[in-house]
């Protein structure tokens, strides 16, 4: 099967799976409402997708792998509903529908988003059926790493911060592995940490998730520029309206595909010996043929 064809059959069975337990977990609030209008909308799974690839790899049960995509889609709807707060990107729409906030309110909007937050650690605190205490220990404290004051909330806020001021590409590509990268990183490197594996194996995965990762945000500036709300369920040109500093607008398009091309280039003669599964290799590719 095509990789397309693979990422498509794995969100419709990761979608159908996620709406059954957040039926089970969610009531009939407002805020349980609010988070499921919030995580059941579309989003295209592409995290979910990397952790099945991983687990394949790393081979953990395909129910602990289920659990480690759930709780990261709850932690991404959370990001992208405080993205979208008018004290952030204000964003109306989100997947071609209402932002949070404007669907319900702006305080719903805040506390769905914490409550998804906490949700994912219910889940990877509370559902794996992995034995190993320890290996499950260091997979919640590896999450906490990834989207806190040193991953994702530090690199949301240096997003805002870097808006309208002339910022330099390393500084913009360090903000994206933060703000971006470092969940990819975990979506990648998770199941290779519960399968406890060689250091050496994991870091591999790491720097797998993160380089997809630095890659997916590159191209999602793209996206902005170029989509149309049809097809990327967003507002598009915010980028620019905003004075986001960009590496697109640091670079211009043909540079920045050609640094994403340079960056796979490096990682494949880096870790040559991992990568006997081309698929993983097509991945990275794929990342940056999605600005058709
Ligand atoms: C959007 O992520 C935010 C970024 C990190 C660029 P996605 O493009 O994965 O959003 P959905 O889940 O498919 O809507
Ligand atoms: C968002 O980046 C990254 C997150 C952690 C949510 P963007 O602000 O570019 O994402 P979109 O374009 O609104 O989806
Ligand atoms: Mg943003
Ligand atoms: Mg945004
Ligand atoms: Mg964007």
């Amino acid at each position: 099967m095509k990789l397309k064809q693979l990422i498509i059959k794995n969100k419709i069975e990761f979608n159908k799976n996620f709406r059954e337990l957040l039926k089970k977990k969610l009531d009939k609030s407002s805020l349980s409402k609010a988070m499921f209008y919030a995580s059941i909308n579309g989003g295209k799974r592409i995290r979910p997708f990397m952790v099945s690839q991983a687990s394949k790899i790393a081979k953990i049960s395909k129910s602990d792998a289920f659990i480690i995509a759930a709780s990261i889609e709850c932690i991404h709807s959370y990001s992208l509903i405080h993205d979208d707060l008018p004290s952030m990107d204000n964003d109306d729409f989100r997947r071609g529908k209402l932002s949070t906030h404007k669907k319900f309110s702006e305080s719903t909007a805040i506390l769905s988003g914490d409550a998804l937050h906490d949700l994912a650690f219910e889940l990877i605190s509370g559902e794996l059926k992995n034995k190993n205490l320890k290996s499950k220990i260091k997979l919640i404290n590896y999450l906490s790493l990834c989207i806190g004051h040193k991953g994702l909330a530090l690199g949301q806020i240096l997003d805002l911060e870097f808006e309208n001021k002339k910022i330099n590409k390393k500084s913009i590509i360090e903000m994206y592995k933060r703000k971006t990268g470092k969940l990819f990183e975990y979506s990648f490197a998770a199941p290779f940490v519960l399968a406890n594996l060689k250091e050496n194996e994991i870091k591999f995965a790491k720097e797998y998730g993160l380089l997809f990762g630095l890659i997916f945000q590159i191209v999602d500036d793209l996206i902005d520029e170029i989509g149309t709300f049809k097809k990327i369920g967003k507002t598009p040109g915010k980028d620019f309206e905003q004075g986001k500093s960009t590496l697109l607008k640091l670079l211009g398009k043909d540079e920045v595909i050609k640094f994403c091309l340079n960056e796979i280039n490096l990682f494949k003669k880096k870790y040559n010996y991992f990568l006997k599964k081309d698929s993983l290799i097509e991945l990275l590719y794929l990342g940056i043929k999605r600005i058709n």
